[in-house]
């Protein structure tokens, strides 16, 4: 499925409101749920390095704020010419959320450059399923 302008829309106003100093790599990401809502997060850096947060976990934290358990698809955005695909630990907190088949919009500010689906950016993966 195609991602809509609504989500791109939802990526690019999150993108604007990073706190990357350090940086200076600004993040937005904007997840929708089954059932419609939508939710959106920036990078947050620390003067600590490590501490700083990754756009696509603020979104997943927004979205589990309001009871959300269930990511239907989600797009990552930010500048430069290279693909901003999601980093290893934001495929796996993706996962926890997503099934292998749910859509990762990579995007920059000009909107859509590649959708993946979960399975393709992180395969045989871990996940809830296997501590039942
Ligand atoms: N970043 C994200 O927010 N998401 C990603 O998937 C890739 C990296 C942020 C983390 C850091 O604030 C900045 O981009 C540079 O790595």
């Amino acid at each position: 499925m195609a991602m809509d302008d609504i989500l791109l829309a939802a990526a690019k106003a999150a993108m604007d409101k990073a706190y990357a100093p350090y940086s200076k790599f600004q993040v937005g990401a904007a997840l929708r749920t089954p059932d419609g809502q939508i939710f959106s997060g920036c990078n947050v850096e620390n003067a600590a390095y490590p501490q700083g947060c990754c756009a696509e976990a603020s979104a997943i934290s927004a979205m589990v704020m309001a009871g959300g358990r269930k990511i239907a698809e989600i797009a990552v955005l930010g500048k430069g010419d290279a693909l901003v695909t999601p980093c290893g630990g934001c495929r796996q907190r993706i996962r926890e959320f997503a099934a292998p088949d749910a859509e990762i919009h990579v995007c920059g500010p000009d909107g859509l450059r590649q959708t993946f689906t979960l399975e393709e950016l992180l395969p045989a993966s871990f996940g809830p399923e296997n501590l039942k």
